[in-house]
């Protein structure tokens, strides 16, 4: 849990490079873009090392679809939207999912409002955000792949998963 608390404060002096933005601009469609840009700058921090790290374990295998991998692995989080929730609520919820985490899941709920709901909100973005991600996806006319992924991306692993998949979440949890 220290570890994940010390990952939402290093996250603030998170900074995207003049490179990191040709990058999102190589593999991500204009609508795509929005979604990208739409995130916390911690959060665009986040996925950008998740599609670096992926690049590089992918390295290690064959028949990978690698633009089907970088474009889940910037989306898989679009569900985090900039300005809604806090960097103390991000704390809080750590917290919660640490000690509490079955009641913090059902305690959560969708909608900002005052400081209880906004609370709430925070939790129910942290345990359900691959399904918003996934949701804003398809309201985009995204690929049906990607939304699969994205949609999939904090599930157990299954038996059939694919490589992208697997390699996506490997890397999602090195961040
Ligand atoms: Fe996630
Ligand atoms: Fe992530």
């Amino acid at each position: 849990m220290v570890k994940r608390v010390k990952q939402v404060i290093a996250a603030l002096t998170a900074k995207i490079t003049h490179d990191d933005r040709l990058f999102v601009n190589r593999y991500l469609t204009s609508s795509e873009q929005i979604l990208f840009w739409g995130m916390n700058l911690p959060d665009q921090r986040h996925v950008l090392n998740v599609a670096y790290t992926a690049l590089r374990l992918a390295k290690a295998h064959k028949n990978i679809d690698i633009n089907l991998l970088v474009r889940c692995a910037l989306l898989h989080d679009v569900g985090k939207i900039k300005g809604d929730v806090s960097t103390m609520d991000k704390i809080i919820t750590v917290i919660g999912h640490r000690f509490a985490p079955r009641w913090s899941k059902k305690w959560g709920r969708l909608g900002r409002g005052n400081r209880l709901m906004n609370i709430r909100h925070a939790f129910y973005i942290y345990f359900y955000h691959a399904h918003r991600s996934s949701t804003m996806l398809k309201a985009i006319g995204a690929s049906p792949k990607v939304i699969e992924l994205v949609a999939k991306h904090h599930e157990t692993p299954a038996e059939h998963d694919p490589l992208e998949l697997m390699l996506l979440r490997k890397s999602d949890d090195l961040h």
